[in-house]
């Protein structure tokens, strides 16, 4: 069952993706294509490989998750062997999504990336676990966000930017018109809530290794929504929005607030993976009923016109 819909002048077979970081194996993103996504973007890579965070790095609550995995990946050039591979062996669109702290690193990134042709690149500028190694993210303020996705555009050749934002700020329309003057071709947002703690009452210790995470999950999603919500207001680019989205009433909430693109990732551990088959099962029966014949017509439909 599809759901088409055009973005970046291609068209996806449904507007469902799996967000960064849900997998973290390049080659094990094969369960989402399985899943039927319409697009997935992989965990994000860095220049030198990372260990990541001392484990445990992923921890439960009532509504979701924490993670503190600390971009854990294999670093530039092994990651670009096995995301070639990858590509070869799949029909569904992949975002690469990178992550530096240093301008020349992104560059570095975008441009070794782009040359593999992913649908886009995302430039994760908000991940919220490295702070104590790296500071302040950069999706924290506009000129920081502008700075890097231009830099960023002008190695990507003719691939799509993404730039993701986080929701730890209370000028996110602000931020995302900076990342759109700047030539994003679209924003993702929300980038997980920094940052929770779970503690376990019988050990009196938190319970991730790191102590602190990043927060995902339905607890979240109302923050997702407003966020997305605030940046449609202040851009014409697409939105991806991302956040605790875990049934199809979510996600035509997650569009009418402004997104283009569903991004749906912890409801994965919580669901399976038919989540993604139910919940577009959910929002093409909506459409009939509601004699909605295009999923465009649906996008920010809860804004005054
Ligand atoms: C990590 C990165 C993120 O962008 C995020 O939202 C959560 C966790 C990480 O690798 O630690």
């Amino acid at each position: 069952m599809d759901i088409p819909i055009d973005i970046f002048g291609k068209k996806l077979k449904n507007p469902l993706f799996l967000p960064s970081g849900i997998i973290n194996d390049i080659p094990n993103h094969s369960m989402a294509v399985k899943a039927g996504v319409g697009s997935l973007v992989l965990k994000s890579i860095t220049v030198d490989p990372r260990e990541g965070n001392p484990i445990p790095r992923i921890a439960k609550y009532d509504s979701g998750f924490i993670n503190s995995v600390g971009l854990r990946n294999p670093g530039l050039t092994e990651a670009k062997k096995q995301i070639k591979l990858f590509l070869e062996k799949t029909n569904t669109p992949v975002i690469i999504s990178v992550f530096a702290v240093k301008a020349d690193d992104f560059q570095r990134l975008v441009y070794e990336f782009s040359e593999l042709c992913p649908l886009a690149i995302e430039l994760n500028l908000s991940c919220p676990n490295v702070s104590d190694e790296f500071g302040e993210i950069l999706a924290n303020k506009a000129d920081s966000s502008y700075k890097i996705t231009k830099l960023a555009k002008k190695q990507a050749k003719n691939i799509p930017v993404i730039s993701k934002l986080s929701p730890n700020t209370d000028n996110i329309g602000e931020i995302a018109k900076a990342c759109e003057q700047a030539g994003a071709d679209a924003v993702a947002a929300i980038n997980t809530v920094s940052q929770g703690m779970i503690i376990d009452i019988n050990k009196k210790r938190p319970v991730l290794g790191n102590g602190k995470g990043g927060v995902s999950g339905t607890g979240i999603k109302p923050i997702a929504v407003a966020k997305v919500y605030e940046i449609y207001e202040a851009v014409k680019i697409p939105i991806l929005g991302i956040g605790g989205i875990s049934t199809w009433q979510d996600a035509v909430e997650m569009i009418m607030a402004g997104a283009s693109l569903i991004g749906i990732g912890s409801a994965v551990y919580e669901k399976g993976w038919n989540v993604y088959k139910d919940i577009l099962f959910g929002i093409k029966t909506y459409m009939e009923k509601t004699n909605i014949s295009q999923i465009k017509n649906l996008i920010g439909a809860a804004h005054e016109k």
